[in-house]
């Protein structure tokens, strides 16, 4: 892919009303759970992003009819749960984390080998956090050094149940194990210290599968599914991304006089710590007619400029708001004070060094920041930063956005290296940002 080097110049008040892309967690989980279902799913609102296409592929190598309707629509026809077939091909899935690590717990209990790659961000991921439980299940894997894809999953015949507690809280491999569990016989439990987005959880309940999630005595969480489940294909209606409508939120607030809707967000409680933390900043955001859809909470986001100031963002907070961090800096970068994010050592191993690259792109720009391995403090003077910098994005969709986002209120026009990977997430972007007033252009 040739990259697309971006610019974003300040812009005046942004307003109206925009739709925001479908939830990428849910994508992927709609037609994974659509694939193992028996009948057909209809999926309205999909993300059709480069990552979901990924896993809308990988299923169909392995079996599954996917298909994109001329509505816009897309149907599942599943092959039930154990049901999925060897792929005659490597699974590519480019980007995507997401759809690597919960299709490696799908195939982990199906008997066959399935061999996986992706791009050069996400051969460098560790994948280990999945290999391990799942090989205790009875799946053997052969990957790269470091856990590291390329790779093979050996699929087992005879899988084995666990109780698993996390070491790192990741709704990923909660999700891996969850999926490996369905075709498993008896109960397979993932326990978590810190509650992670419950995606799975709700869509599994959706498709008519057993699922508990109960306290444990330590005060963690587990999530328990019955295998040798049988979904049945429910039709549902995918929400906007919280992840992605907090790129035209914290636009609004940091241009005086702005004023946006962002109608259908998803409004999960696992989901929305960006939205408490820019409210506990003061930020001036409305959550309007709330309403559930297939199992999940959404509303429509009315959000309004106005003056924040620093916080301290709680590490606790950082599942539910893991996605969030690059867009919150540049928030912080424009508000007044210091905001300190601490426990997000995470951020590392994402599409890339995440921390890395919001401490390079901010000093760039002129924003004062102080860092160690797993915490990130922003100096904002509550003018409006510097800017005037060329931001390297390393194949991060969410780096590139959040440094346009930037561009839109700082004194000099700010340019990303490469703005191809926005793709990955949020197709249409740069059009939906400018109807809204931003000045983003090819450079
Ligand atoms: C995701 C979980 C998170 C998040 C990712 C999507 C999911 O990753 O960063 O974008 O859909 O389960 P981790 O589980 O690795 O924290």
């Amino acid at each position: 892919m040739p990259p697309r080097p971006l610019l974003s110049r300040r812009s005046g008040a942004l307003s109206g009303t925009v739709r925001v892309p479908g939830d990428k967690s849910i994508s992927h989980r709609a037609l994974m759970f659509g694939a193992l279902a028996l009948g057909e799913t209809r999926i309205e609102g999909l993300l059709t992003g480069e990552d979901v296409l990924r896993t809308a592929d990988a299923l169909r190598a392995l079996g599954a009819g996917i298909e994109r309707q001329a509505d816009g629509s897309w149907i599942a026809r599943g092959r039930g749960v154990g049901g999925l077939a060897e792929p005659d091909r490597v699974l590519d899935m480019g980007n995507s984390g997401t759809a690597a690590r919960l299709l490696m717990g799908l195939v982990a209990t199906h008997p066959f080998t399935t061999i996986f790659t992706g791009d050069a961000s996400l051969t460098k991921r560790p994948m280990a956090r999945v290999t391990t439980p799942l090989s205790t299940m009875g799946a053997s894997f052969v990957l790269r050094s470091g856990g590291r894809l390329p790779g093979a999953v050996v699929g087992t015949s005879m899988p084995v149940p666990i109780s698993y507690r996390l070491p790192v809280a990741s709704a990923q491999v909660k999700s891996a194990i969850l999926l490996a569990g369905l075709n498993t016989p008896g109960r397979t439990t993932v326990i978590e210290p810190e509650p992670t987005r419950d995606h799975t959880e709700r869509m599994l309940r959706h498709f008519g599968a057993e699922v508990v999630v109960e306290p444990t005595e330590d005060g963690a969480l587990a999530a328990t599914v019955t295998g040798e489940a049988s979904l049945t294909a429910r039709d549902l209606r995918v929400p906007s991304d919280p992840s992605s409508a907090a790129f035209p939120t914290v636009a609004a607030l940091i241009r005086p006089g702005s004023v946006i809707t962002l109608p259908g967000v998803g409004i999960n409680p696992r989901r929305t710590g960006l939205y408490d933390t820019l409210i506990e900043m003061g930020a001036d955001i409305a959550f309007t007619n709330r309403r559930e859809e297939a199992g999940e909470p959404v509303a429509d986001l009315v959000v309004r400029a106005g003056t924040l100031t620093g916080v301290e963002v709680p590490p606790e907070r950082a599942p539910s708001m893991i996605d969030e961090y690059p867009i919150l800096a540049i928030a912080a970068a424009c508000a007044q004070g210091r905001t300190l994010m601490r426990g997000i050592g995470e951020l590392r191993v994402k599409e890339s060094d995440r921390l890395a690259m919001i401490v390079a792109g901010l000093q760039a720009c002129g924003v004062a920041v102080e860092f160690g391995e797993d915490w990130l403090a922003v100096q904002g003077t509550g003018a409006p930063p510097r800017g005037g910098a060329t931001v390297a994005t390393a194949m991060d969709h969410r780096i590139a956005m959040s440094f346009l986002v930037l561009g839109s209120a700082s004194d000099e026009p700010v340019r990303v290296d490469d703005g191809a990977f926005i793709d990955t997430s949020f197709p249409g972007f740069v059009t939906l940002m400018n109807g809204l007033g931003t000045a983003i252009g090819e450079d």
